[in-house]
């Protein structure tokens, strides 16, 4: 998969793509991560960039030329058709459906804003579907884009070690994950649970199952509400 980042700091986010699984990923060539930086096709002395919102308020808002450029150029340096999107706190609040079908995806051109955003009519001409990483307002998009990105490496088949260890994330069932425990068994903060000593694994998948559940139901109703439980479930939840 190829990700194209268009923004002000592009090397933040490559930056961002060096370490862990991300930098695994890149160095497998699962996954390949470059920058375009608008101001390399902005015009002027001044090379700007922004300009004041019309109509008055606080802040600057990006120009449509030198994005429009910038955008040209990152879906012209590589293969076929690259979806772009646009990180924003107006966007639709990724989760983990949606980083699926993004990571699925061959290209993606991440539009990264600053200031108080980008002119609108380029989102409207330019931008396939605006992603906001949560309700809460961040001083641009790189941090959101180095997020979409971690999320989408640890989904590219051959990226994590452990082949099961994507498919047993959080989220993935729906629901928010099991707590997990390593040596020592015993310890002045808790011991560990005897189930997960038993060596039963229909028994430890049942328990890691109904702490799940109980968990979500907890933590995030609002993801619990949206489940609909099996008779298993019940059962489980009843014990
Ligand atoms: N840019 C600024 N805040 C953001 C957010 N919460 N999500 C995505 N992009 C952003």
């Amino acid at each position: 998969m190829r990700i194209d980042v268009v923004s002000l700091f592009p090397e933040f986010v490559a930056q961002c793509a060096g370490f862990g699984v991300v930098g695994r990923a890149v160095e497998r060539g699962l996954l390949s991560i470059h920058g375009t930086n608008p101001r390399d096709f902005a015009e002027g002395n001044y090379r700007r960039v922004d300009d004041r919102p019309f109509g008055g308020g606080p802040g600057m808002v990006m120009l449509v030329d030198p994005l429009r450029r910038a955008l040209a150029s990152a879906r012209a340096s590589g293969d076929g058709p690259a979806r772009v999107v646009y990180l924003s706190p107006q966007g639709a609040r990724l989760d983990q459906a949606g980083v699926r079908r993004l990571s699925s995806l061959p290209r993606l051109v991440l539009l990264c804003g600053r200031y108080e955003g980008v002119d609108e009519r380029l989102v409207r001409a330019e931008v396939d579907e605006e992603v906001s990483i949560g309700d809460y307002v961040l001083s641009g998009g790189e941090l959101p884009a180095a997020v979409l990105i971690d999320a989408i490496a640890r989904l590219q088949s051959g990226a994590l070690n452990d082949a099961e260890s994507a498919a047993q994330d959080s989220f993935e069932d729906g629901l928010l994950d099991c707590p997990h425990y390593t040596r020592p068994v015993e310890h002045e903060f808790g011991a560990v649970p005897d189930v997960l000593l038993s060596g039963d694994h229909a028994r430890i998948a049942r328990w890691r199952w109904m702490q799940a559940l109980g968990r979500t139901a907890d933590r995030r109703p609002d993801l619990f509400a949206g489940r609909t439980l099996s008779k298993t479930d019940i059962a489980l939840l009843r014990e």
